[in-house]
């Protein structure tokens, strides 16, 4: 994919506040300070575009992305962090739950996962859940710098025994290295017919 131009559309925690369903969506989802945002950032070659952080559960807001004025990316704030405070956390679920279910012009969830460590029931639940709803889901493990090209492949298959899915199902990502960018790409445009 070739990136043009990209450009912040609105943040928003509930539907009225959506852009107008006008475009084919994609949306990505994981864990807080997996690397949402810095894939998306890779995504669409911007360093800033979306704002990153070491600090987990920066982004709490739905944000929405265009490129080249022909597709939308959403950044989904992330799930499974205990530190920010209750009255935050209690709004997440439904913020997300109400966007995934709802929104017309979703194609597809990018769940990212964080390469070092085997998912959980928490992940498990998520892609469970995006299959009762219809939505097609995206696994990217991400962070793959952080280990040796052995170690990656011994992991992806340890990550595909944990969540029953076939190993070719994860694609091995880096926003470090843009390792996995164009099998991200790909797969983003098998979903959105571009
Ligand atoms: P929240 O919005 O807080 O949920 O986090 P996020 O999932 O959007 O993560 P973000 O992209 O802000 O990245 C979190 C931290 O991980 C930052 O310090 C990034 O620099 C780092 N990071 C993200 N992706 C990679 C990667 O592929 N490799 C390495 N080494 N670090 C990464
Ligand atoms: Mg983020």
């Amino acid at each position: 994919m070739l990136v043009k131009s990209a450009e912040f559309v609105t943040s928003a925690v509930k539907p009225t506040q959506y852009p107008e369903a006008l475009l084919p969506e994609v949306a990505f989802a994981g864990r807080s300070n997996v690397g949402k945002s810095s894939l998306i950032n890779t995504l669409v070659n911007r360093k800033r575009l979306v704002k990153t952080s070491s600090t987990p559960g920066r982004t709490q807001l739905i944000n929405f992305f265009t490129v080249n004025q022909n597709l939308s990316l959403v950044d989904l704030p992330g799930y499974g962090y205990a530190r920010v405070p209750e009255s935050v956390r209690r709004h997440w679920g439904p913020m997300i739950e109400t966007y995934l279910k709802g929104r017309e012009t979703l194609r597809a969830v990018v769940l990212i996962l964080d390469i070092r460590r085997i998912p959980g029931i928490e992940e498990q639940n998520f892609i469970d859940w995006l299959s009762l709803y219809g939505r097609a889901a995206i696994l990217v493990l991400t962070k793959a710098d952080k280990l040796s090209k052995s170690a990656q492949k011994k992991q992806r298959r340890a990550i595909a025994g944990a969540l029953n899915v076939d190993e070719t199902a994860l694609t091995l990502f880096s926003a470090k290295t843009r390792q996995g960018l164009p099998q991200v790409w790909s797969a983003i445009e098998r979903v959105t017919g571009d």
